[in-house]
């Protein structure tokens, strides 16, 4: 299946230099404890940071080439036409419809989660998170003063040696039951546990939510990085009271590779919400765009994007099924992947911190890959798949064969 050649429209293959770009995945500081000469690092191959070493879609690079010929680049207004591509690709593809007055813009989904919990929260709140989950959860929360309050998913081992994750929905209950927790902040699909949430999870996230007045903040920024016949449900069409009592983020920037151009939206329809997460967005000083994130996102919402993101997840989900390969018969059961291009690998055998391993990997096999400690639980390690298929190839070569030396060493 790996070796299948598709007829590609879009370039997934092309090996792009990106060292000495400024780019965080490639030119980022090494972790603590890790020291590679500048040769080591011109051969190391980052499976990070959720970043994606394809070149950004051709239109996308077109309308910004034809921004940057203009040659001025003074402050920014979004024009409607923003809003409109938005409101139709969101209709068109998702069933989801999104109503002009809902929709604010900041300058990410991260700096949007910050805002939307200091608008909403009590002070010293708690708020309640699905673990092991994205590492900036638990910073955003931090940072707003927040306590967070874990509502770990549950892992079911599957036939086949991998192994997925369900929502605890009566640890769910007796957390949302609690009136100190306020807020949910929910991942849909969920990084690292790779679930697309179905309708009727969704539902019953919904229905939970409401009787207990908890307020559910959706981060919904891997909505478009979904399996080829799967299907993501935006948290606002799962129940028939859409997004009441809610709030959801979202941005292309992830799908798109586009994080670097910083914008994403809020989308809140209870106007007195809307208000207060307004002013925290201009307190704060994020409410200013620049030239070429809304235009690369207009680009983005077109049918030449949609047909380029299903390109992309075709490659994602063979690199993918090389990650599984790589590990048959190894002792590392690996996640089912639904949404995101992230794997999510058990490393428990080893009995090693996993920042422990990631130093090893990367120090002696040049490849570098996340600790799971960031996202809360130590037992794992998390891939990045979103490169082309000869660099991953390479990369998980070396990933095996760095944890099959920890592993004769644990013995
Ligand atoms: C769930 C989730 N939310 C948000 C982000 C980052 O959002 P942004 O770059 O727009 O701040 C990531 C990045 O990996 C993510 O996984």
């Amino acid at each position: 299946m790996t070796n299948k050649k598709i007829q590609m429209e879009f370039d997934f293959e092309s090996a792009i230099d990106r060292r000495h770009s400024g780019c965080y995945k490639w030119d980022g500081p090494l972790p603590e404890g890790v020291v590679l000469t500048e040769e080591e690092r011109s051969r190391m191959i980052p499976l990070w940071v959720a970043d994606m070493d394809f070149k950004a879609a051709p239109f996308i690079v077109e309308a910004l080439r034809r921004r940057v010929e203009h040659g001025i680049f003074g402050y920014t207004c979004v024009p409607e036409s923003y809003y409109e591509a938005v409101i139709r690709w969101f209709s068109e593809r998702h069933a989801f419809q999104i109503r002009r007055e809902w929709m604010l813009y900041t300058i990410g989904v991260v700096p949007a989660i910050s805002a939307v919990l200091k608008a909403l929260s009590e002070p010293g709140g708690g708020v309640i998170i699905q673990t092991p989950v994205y590492n900036a959860f638990f910073s955003c929360i931090r940072n707003c003063g927040l306590q967070a309050v874990a509502s770990p998913l549950i892992r079911k081992d599957l036939p086949d040696g991998r192994f997925t994750y369900e929502m605890d929905f009566e640890d769910l209950e007796h957390r949302c039951s609690d009136p100190a927790n306020r807020i949910l902040l929910l991942c849909n699909p969920h990084n690292p546990a790779g679930r697309v949430w179905t309708a009727s999870e969704l539902a019953r996230v919904s229905e939970i939510a409401r009787r207990h007045g908890t307020i559910v903040v959706a981060d919904e920024i891997h909505c478009e990085l979904v399996r080829p016949g799967k299907r993501y449900t935006p948290y606002a069409c799962a129940s028939a009271v859409g997004l009441e009592g809610a709030v959801l983020l979202n941005s292309p920037s992830k799908s798109f590779n586009t994080a670097g151009l910083q914008m994403a939206n809020v989308i809140c329809p209870d106007p007195a919400w809307k208000a207060r997460i307004d002013r925290v967005i201009n307190d704060w000083e994020i409410c200013e765009s620049n030239p070429f994130g809304y235009l690369a996102h207009e680009a983005a919402y077109t049918p030449e994007g949609a047909r380029w993101l299903d390109e992309l997840n075709t490659v994602i989900w063979r690199n993918y099924a090389l990650l599984c390969e790589s590990f048959q018969s190894q002792p590392f059961p690996v996640c089912e992947l639904e949404g995101t291009y992230l794997a999510w690998v058990d490393t428990s055998t080893l009995g090693m911190p996993s920042a422990a391993i990631e130093q090893e990997l990367l120090q002696h096999e040049l490849v570098w890959v996340n600790a799971g400690q960031m996202y809360g639980d130590d037992r794992f390690i998390r891939i990045n798949l979103a490169c082309p298929t000869a660099q991953f190839r390479e990369g998980m070569a070396r990933v095996v064969k760095g944890l099959k030396r920890l592993c004769a060493r644990a013995r």
